[in-house]
């Protein structure tokens, strides 16, 4: 390259040529819509989550008529999370076909054509808010693997397309994998939170599903944000153990790990967009820091490091507005 010949802004020189050059285009398939179903909520009723402005709690019958109302706007897929009525030491009503996740899959599957991902974790069912199952405050691994794949199979026998393990156990996804074939669910597919950071951006998801552990916290098993080689050996696993789709999360703070695990793998990848990265951009942009902008950028970067799906809580207003970069 040698300069003057070669003048890059010829490339960038306005709309239209910048629009016909740009590498990476966002997509409303490449999104998920995570939505939360509350169990006590009846007909009618939504409650607005304050730590996510904009975001809400749902009754099951809410959550319907928005997953509808966002099909008939280009949603193709949503990830589930319940918030249960009743919390015991075991979680057991994350396994209860007649749990609040497992109707939603019923009525979801019956009434629209979503790819429908439900979140498999104890954490919100429990009483102690941890992740498994807990012994003299220890979370135990095997133990607790065993109740996980109780809850996909329980997903996948009320319909589930895809199951979504996020509690970091090791060996989770063999053993959700042999249980859903032992049981006829060949076709259930598994996307596993694989490299998923103990990160200080979940706090405004963890008031949201009232989810926060009682005691300790989740490093025993959520990865050091200063790891990256630790990640590669994470989906590694994962993907040995069975998983079809791998997810990297959160998303913004780790986009070298997407870029990695992408170009290593080849296989198809998530990256979580989480409730924090969600809360940081709405606060910047409702006090007027920054400018809608930022969304678009931000996300259009997690997939230019690689991300062939996001799951993002501004999927409703991507899907009003247009997912196109403004370029
Ligand atoms: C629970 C779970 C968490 C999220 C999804 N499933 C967080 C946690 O470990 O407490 C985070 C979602 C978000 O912050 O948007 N295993
Ligand atoms: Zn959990």
């Amino acid at each position: 390259m040698k300069f003057p010949t070669t003048r890059m802004r010829r490339l960038r020189k306005n709309f239209q040529v910048r629009k016909i050059l740009q590498e990476t285009n966002l997509n409303p398939e490449d999104l998920i819509y995570p939505l939360y179903i509350k169990e006590e909520l009846t007909d009618g009723q939504k409650e607005h989550i304050d730590t996510m402005p904009g975001q809400y709690r749902y009754s099951l019958n809410e959550a319907l008529k928005e997953a509808k109302r966002l099909e008939e706007i280009g949603l193709s897929s949503v990830l589930l999370f319940g918030l249960p009525a009743i919390k015991d030491e075991t979680g057991s009503s994350a396994y209860d076909s007649e749990g609040i996740i497992q109707k939603a899959i019923g009525r979801l599957k019956e009434e629209t054509d979503l790819v429908v991902i439900t979140d498999v974790c104890m954490c919100q069912y429990t009483s102690h808010g941890h992740c498994g199952i807990i012994e003299d405050e220890e979370i135990l691994n095997d133990e607790t693997i065993n109740y996980l794949s109780k809850i996909a199979l329980s997903h996948a026998e009320a319909g589930a397309d895809i199951v979504a393990p996020s509690d970091m156990m090791d060996g989770r996804v063999e053993a959700i994998r042999k249980t859903l074939d032992n049981n006829g669910f060949y076709d259930t597919m598994i996307m596993s939170y694989s490299a998923k950071y103990a990160s200080s951006f979940y706090a405004p998801f963890r008031d949201a599903v009232c989810s926060a552990p009682s005691f300790g916290d989740r490093k025993t098993h959520q990865m050091n944000p200063a790891n990256i080689n630790e990640a590669i050996r994470e989906v590694e696993q994962d993907i040995m153990e069975g998983s079809d789709i791998v997810m990297i999360k959160p998303a913004l703070p780790y986009l070298d790990v997407i870029k990695e695990v992408k170009d290593r793998f080849k296989i198809p990848t998530a990256a979580y967009q989480v409730s924090g990265e969600y809360s940081m951009l709405k606060a910047g942009i409702e006090s007027g820091y920054l400018t809608e902008e930022s969304i678009y950028e931000s996300l259009i970067s997690i997939k230019r490091a690689g991300a062939d799906l996001i799951i993002s809580h501004f999927t409703p207003k991507l899907l009003e507005e247009g997912t196109e970069f403004k370029c």
